[in-house]
Formats: C-alpha cells, sequence, structure tokens
C-alpha cells in the first residue's frame, strides 16, 4: 500500500438480487437468485436500481406466449428508476449519484442494470422513485400511439381500451392534454376511479357490448382514434367504431393472456382471427390502421429522447401523472404478476429490491 493512500473500500455488495423467470409456466416460475455484481464496460452506466416497472409484456413472456422475450432462464424488465451506481471508460463519472429513469432491453428487475447513456434520462425531481418507473413504457406507448401515429387532435374523439391500466391511465393524460373527447373501456369497479381521473366516458366492456354503447354515446358516428391492446377479432370490432377519418391503433395480444396449453390455444385463435384490412375498404371509408411495438424501436434512440423529452416536461408541467397502484418487494413478484392477471390493477404496478 502507498503511504497515506487509503486502500479502495469495495462498498457494494457482490451478489445482487434479480427476479429470474425460469421457464414458462404459472407464477410459481418465479424466482429471486443472486447473480455477480456487474462492471462498467467501455461506455456502460450501472444504475442501482430503486423501482422496476412490471408490464403485461413480463407476464405473457413468463406464459411463454411473447415470441420477442428472451430465452429462459431469464431477467425480464424494460425500465427502471434508480441512481447512477458507475459509469464505464467514456462516460462523464460526474453522472455517479444522479437519480435517473432508464428503458431496458430486459433485464431491469434486478439490483443492479447495465445500460449505454442514451437508454437514460433524468428522473423528474417531483417523483417517487416508484412512479418515475412507471413512466417510460406507459407513457411512451401512449405518446406514440396518440401523437406520433394516433395524431390526435383537439376536438376529436379517442376509444381506449384496458383504460385502467397503465397504458390505458397514460393515455387518457395525453388525450386530456390535447382536448379530445375520452371514451375508455375498462372493469366496471375501474370507473369511478377513471372518472375521477378525467375520463369523459367508461364503458363497462365486461358485461355489455361496448361497441353498441359506443355508437349510441356518439350518435352512430364512432371515434376518430382507437387504441387496442386486446387483439385478434377484436380488432375487427374497434375498426368499425372508427369514425370517417378514424384511425386504429393496434399495439397488443391480451386476450391471449393464459398459462400452458390454453395461452397457445388462445394466441393461435386470435392470430386466426385478426382481420385483413383491404387497401380499397380504408380508402372508401377513409380510415387508417397502424400497429405499434416499441420494443422494436430500440435502434431508433434519436426518435425516442424527444418523446421522452415531452414526458419528462409533461411531468413538470401537471399533465402526465403516473399513477402508481402497488408496490411488490422481488420476493412478491409472483402475486404482482398474478394481480394484473387477475385484472386487479389500475394504473401501474412496480417492483422493488
Ligand atoms: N406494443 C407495445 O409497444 C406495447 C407497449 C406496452 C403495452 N402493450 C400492451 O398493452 C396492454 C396493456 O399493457 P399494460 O402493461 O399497461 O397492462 P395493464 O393494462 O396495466 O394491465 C392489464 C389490464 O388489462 C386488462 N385486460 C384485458 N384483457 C385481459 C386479460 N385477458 N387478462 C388480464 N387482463 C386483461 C385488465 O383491465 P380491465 O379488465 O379493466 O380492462 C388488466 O387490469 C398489453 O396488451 C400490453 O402487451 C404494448
Amino acid at each position: 500500500m502507498i503511504a497515506g493512500v487509503e486502500p479502495q473500500v469495495e462498498v457494494r455488495a457482490r451478489e445482487m438480487r434479480q427476479i429470474v423467470t425460469t421457464q414458462n409456466g404459472g407464477v410459481d416460475v418465479l424466482e429471486v437468485r443472486e447473480a455477480p455484481d456487474p462492471r462498467p464496460g467501455k461506455g456502460d452506466v450501472i444504475i442501482r436500481v430503486r423501482a422496476a416497472g412490471l408490464n403485461f409484456a413480463d407476464i405473457l413472456a413468463r406464459q411463454g406466449l411473447y415470441p420477442d422475450g428472451p430465452r429462459k432462464p431469464c431477467v425480464m424488465g424494460y425500465e427502471v428508476s434508480g441512481i447512477v451506481d458507475s459509469v464505464g471508460e467514456g462516460v462523464n463519472p460526474d453522472l455517479v449519484g444522479k437519480s435517473v429513469i432508464a428503458m431496458t432491453r430486459f433485464g431491469g428487475q434486478s439490483e443492479f442494470v447495465t445500460i449505454k447513456a442514451t437508454q437514460m434520462f433524468d428522473k423528474p425531481q417531483s417523483l417517487t422513485f416508484e412512479q418515475a418507473a412507471a413512466l417510460p413504457v406507459n407513457y411512451l406507448t401512449a405518446y406514440v400511439l396518440l401523437i406520433v401515429m394516433g395524431s390526435l387532435h383537439e376536438g376529436e374523439s379517442i376509444l381506449m381500451h384496458n383504460a385502467g391500466g397503465g397504458v390505458g391511465l397514460a393515455a387518457l393524460d395525453i388525450a386530456r392534454k390535447l382536448g379530445a373527447v375520452t371514451y375508455g373501456t375498462a372493469s366496471p369497479s375501474k370507473h369511478e376511479f377513471l372518472k375521477e381521473r378525467g375520463l369523459d366516458f367508461p364503458i363497462d366492456y365486461r358485461n355489455q357490448d361496448w361497441l353498441s354503447v359506443l355508437k349510441e354515446l356518439t350518435n352512430g358516428r364512432g371515434v376518430e382514434l382507437v387504441i387496442d391492446p386486446i387483439g385478434g377479432a377484436h380488432w375487427k370490432k374497434s375498426y368499425a367504431a372508427l369514425r370517417h377519418t378514424g384511425r386504429l391503433g393496434m399495439f397488443g395480444v391480451s386476450s391471449a393472456s393464459a398459462t400452458g396449453l390454453k395461452g397457445k390455444l388462445k394466441l393461435l385463435k386470435a392470430a386466426a382471427q385478426m382481420p385483413r384490412f383491404h387497401p380499397l375498404g380504408l380508402f372508401n371509408k377513409n380510415r387508417g390502421v397502424f400497429g405499434l411495438n416499441l420494443g422494436h424501436l430500440w435502434h431508433e434512440p434519436e426518435k425516442i429522447a424527444p418523446w421522452m423529452r415531452d414526458i419528462v416536461r409533461g411531468v413538470e408541467e401537471g399533465w402526465i401523472r403516473p399513477y402508481v397502484d402497488r408496490t411488490f418487494t422481488f420476493a412478491e413478484a409472483g402475486d404482482a404478476h398474478a394481480y394484473i392477471e387477475a385484472r386487479r390493477n389500475i394504473g401501474k404496478v412496480v417492483l422493488v429490491p
């Protein structure tokens, strides 16, 4: 040891905890396991995770219904909030200690994650770490659906399916900011909450034919934008809900959710029942259709950055209001999955180490 120089003290645990999806199956396939502490390589940033978002895709991946998911055993998780713990060569060391939010291409449900600086944004100071972890996936998805691809304008109307979920509440915030009239389908237990959040017309799609209700509410005209994460035959019905110049945004297949063979059969059924849109039909009815898969936008960080900055600005201005329904510890990950599968969540579910 050189005289006068203190030995470097390793303050970080050598093993970090992660939620591992060990194989396809029910919630019992989720385990908290230890893994070696990551070291930053050139250009890397390591974040000590304070909260990680749980998304519907994590559930579909556990059920074996998510083709984009990593091979199992794997650590899922697309988004985190936390504190920069260390940086690799070529990254500004002043970032250490900064509170941030980040997009992670899997692996977020872990005590530490390794990312590139372009995946990271300042955490809005007014938000808790739990609220901040609810921002990236839900709000970017809603932002692209409504603003970038759906082009929703003031005075237009939107129908949001799963309006009480994470993406649904995010879409509601953005639709209200744009000055649109809002219709939303959700389980009836969520309607009161949704009205308080500003939804103009909640529709109970579990016990009613939502299309008839919507047509009645809109004098038979329908709406300018429908965002539909349910998939399969449901997309055909959502297409029928469009008014002239209407757009349908398709972005998920919630209807397939189930464990084991049942889920595989539901996914096959959804695939078989997907509508085909003929150009002449779109042309003559003045309609547009589009799809969104945020997970396929990783190669476009220069697009995502200004969207995310708008969202963070929205937090500061008060119209982006991430809502965390429940926080579960890593050890309770199975309960967190079961909570969403039972359709009990309103807004976001987050996991904390
Ligand atoms: N393409 C993309 O880039 C992208 C990005 C993010 C999310 N998504 C998709 O958007 C949807 C919502 O995601 P989220 O993370 O915000 O989840 P979420 O909406 O917070 O949670 C699920 C909710 O969906 C509703 N739901 C409808 N069908 C269901 C089913 N068969 N099983 C369980 N719940 C069902 C339930 O609410 P109600 O019963 O009240 O409706 C439930 O509470 C998912 O399909 C997800 O895959 C896609």
